[in-house]
């Protein structure tokens, strides 16, 4: 199943629970109807035959089960996960689900996989903002140089839209790895496939850690994990690596420590003009959670002072508008 009858099959799926202000548009109703109908039908074949060879104890819905099936299979083929047991959250880009690992990963009692919804590119407004002077990365985590991967992606076509995909992917996969490798406090990462990631996963077989957002702390405590997460914006800069939607929403608490997740937005402070401006609204989101917390700080000087202490330039105007 390609990428474009994924997103169909999801848009199907999402119409059937609201209502369509344009539901009087009775012919394009009926076309989606016999597009669903062949689309379903092609993603059960496939659902069937892979199901032969992986079964999972996680009870998902029909579509869900194909779904996971058609992105969790190659993993699973390779040892990485032996049984998907449970949803762990759904997300506005992906769903985390609890798996059991497989022989790839010994030593381990669960992991996580991220499994993104084929409409994420959509999701992801503004997406120009991050990609601004970002090189596309293909399924390996090279950076894209073929010029008929790059036009189909300039023009976004079904199969540029795929690559696009397989490039947001990767960014994050690939700076898991470098931030995990540096000692910053994010998941450990251990594979990626054409639609998942798979991760160390935070929390226990009772429930996945929550997020900051979910948990109030203590003075003390707050100063200390405060401290924390800038020590973890110092070795992101350190390794050229802006997270560009951190918030109390991305971080995991857990054991009284925290995790940084959800990074497919990451933007290099080198290259992208907006990396002051987005790194700004980073700090700044983190600084409003500590503040709640009884943690005061300056978020603009302390953007200011981690930023230049790496050698970057402030810029020297007002940004332009985002794109
Ligand atoms: N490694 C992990 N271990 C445990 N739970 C996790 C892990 N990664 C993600 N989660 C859970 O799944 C949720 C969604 O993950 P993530 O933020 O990466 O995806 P997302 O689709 O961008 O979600 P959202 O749109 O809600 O931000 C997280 O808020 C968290 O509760
Ligand atoms: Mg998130």
């Amino acid at each position: 199943m390609n990428r474009n009858q994924w997103v169909e099959f999801f848009e199907d799926l999402e119409d059937s629970d609201v209502e369509h202000p344009l539901s009087s548009q009775k012919h394009l109703q009926r076309k989606r109807e016999s597009k669903k109908n062949e689309t379903d039908a092609r993603l059960f074949v496939r659902a069937q035959e892979l199901s032969r060879e992986f079964q999972f104890t996680y009870k998902a819905a029909r579509f869900e089960e194909a779904w996971l099936l058609d992105s969790l299979f190659d993993i699973a083929e390779h040892q990485w996960i032996s049984d998907v047991l449970r949803k762990v959250k759904g997300g506005k880009e992906a769903s985390v689900y609890l798996c059991k690992p497989g022989a790839a990963i010994p030593n381990t009692d669960y992991v996580a996989a991220k499994v993104y919804r084929p409409r994420m590119l959509r999701n992801l407004r503004n997406d120009g903002l991050y990609r601004q002077g970002r090189t596309d990365l293909d399924t390996e985590g090279r950076q894209v140089i073929d010029d008929g991967m790059l036009h189909a992606m300039q023009k976004k076509t079904e199969y540029g839209r795929e690559l696009l995909h397989q490039s947001w992917m990767a960014y994050e996969f690939t700076s898991m790895q470098d931030l995990h490798a540096a000692g910053a406090d994010v998941p450990e990462p251990y594979t990626l496939s054409n639609n998942a990631i798979l991760m160390e996963y935070i929390g226990d077989l009772d429930g996945s850690a929550p997020t900051l957002s979910e948990v109030g702390l203590d003075r003390t405590e707050a100063g200390a994990l405060f401290e924390r997460v800038l020590r973890n914006l110092d070795v992101m800069l350190t390794h050229e690596r802006i997270h560009g939607d951190l918030s109390a929403y991305n971080i995991l608490y857990w054991d009284g420590d925290i995790t940084l997740i959800d990074f497919p937005q990451v933007v290099s402070p080198r290259i992208n003009r907006h990396a002051f401006r987005i790194f700004e609204r980073d700090v700044k989101r983190v600084c409003d959670y500590f503040s709640q917390q009884g943690v005061r700080s300056d978020p603009k000087s302390l953007a200011q002072e981690l930023w230049t202490s790496h050698g970057y330039n402030l810029p020297r105007e007002k940004p332009e508008e985002e794109e």
